[in-house]
């Protein structure tokens, strides 16, 4: 482990959601001729996401209808189900915008301006914040009884050029309304799966620790952050 000093929060940027909002999704026959960039090509099993410009700014489009028939397949369920997270969640400046649904198999949301938080050069020198940061948005997103599921994942959380945590991908996603039987239900072990993943980004952000470590024994370190977050749930307080 290295010490850091932390050297407070990044330079103020202005706030990129100040830019307007691209007005509606394109639909399916419109996204190739609007397609500006690829963002991502996924594996045959995932989606791949476009930049698409109908001329008001660009947004990205994820999108399944390339894909191998079974994937595409898969693919709807996964669009339906991320569609539906979007909609719970409603506006909130800590995940993209939702612009709506192209078709069964491709949605498109909000670009964010920025990059992967792993990629910030500045991702060990404020780590302190960043991490405060990360856990805001989880607190949030636990507060609406929404278990995100995959923000362990290093691609899933981007820093926006204001500083900002902004997380992707909620395809993986379940929530609860709180005060429901569910969400009592659920509620303990939500925050323990939260308090998990903080202690992978802890990890993330340190400096001699590559990006990509857990790669192979992804699941296994997943494993041992769970039964390490469970003790430290279960240490009391220091008042
Ligand atoms: N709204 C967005 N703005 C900018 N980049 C994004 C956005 N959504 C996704 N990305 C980038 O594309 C990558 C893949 O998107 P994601 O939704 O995580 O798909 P997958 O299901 O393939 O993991 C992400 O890791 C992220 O870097
Ligand atoms: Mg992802």
């Amino acid at each position: 482990m290295t010490s850091e000093r932390p050297t407070g929060p990044p330079p103020a940027a202005p706030d990129d959601r100040q830019r307007p909002l691209p007005s509606r999704p394109p639909r399916r026959e419109e996204v190739a001729g609007a397609t500006v960039g690829v963002l991502h090509r996924g594996p045959w099993w995932k989606s791949d996401l476009f930049i698409v410009d109908l001329g008001d700014g660009p947004m990205v489009v994820k999108d399944f209808a390339g894909k191998f028939w079974l994937s595409r397949l898969a693919g709807r369920f996964q669009i339906d189900q991320e569609c539906r997270a979007y909609r719970r969640l409603g506006p909130l400046p800590c995940v993209p915008a939702f612009l709506g649904r192209v078709d069964a198999y491709a949605m498109a949301i909000e670009k964010i301006e920025g990059d992967l938080l792993t990629d910030s050069p500045n991702r060990f020198t404020d780590r302190r914040t960043h991490l405060r940061r990360i856990r805001r948005v989880i607190d949030q997103l636990a507060a609406i009884g929404f278990a995100h599921l995959d923000m362990r994942a290093r691609r899933n959380v981007l820093l926006r050029p204001d500083g900002k945590i902004v997380v992707v991908d909620f395809a993986g996603a379940v929530w609860w309304r709180p005060g429901s039987f569910g969400y009592r239900l659920f509620e303990s072990w939500m925050r323990w799966w939260y308090q998990a993943t903080l202690l992978k980004w802890k990890k993330l952000l340190t400096k001699g620790i590559s990006p990509r470590e857990g790669k192979t024994f992804r699941y296994h370190r997943g494993f041992i952050d769970l039964v390490r977050a469970l003790r430290l749930r279960r240490r009391p307080r220091r008042s």
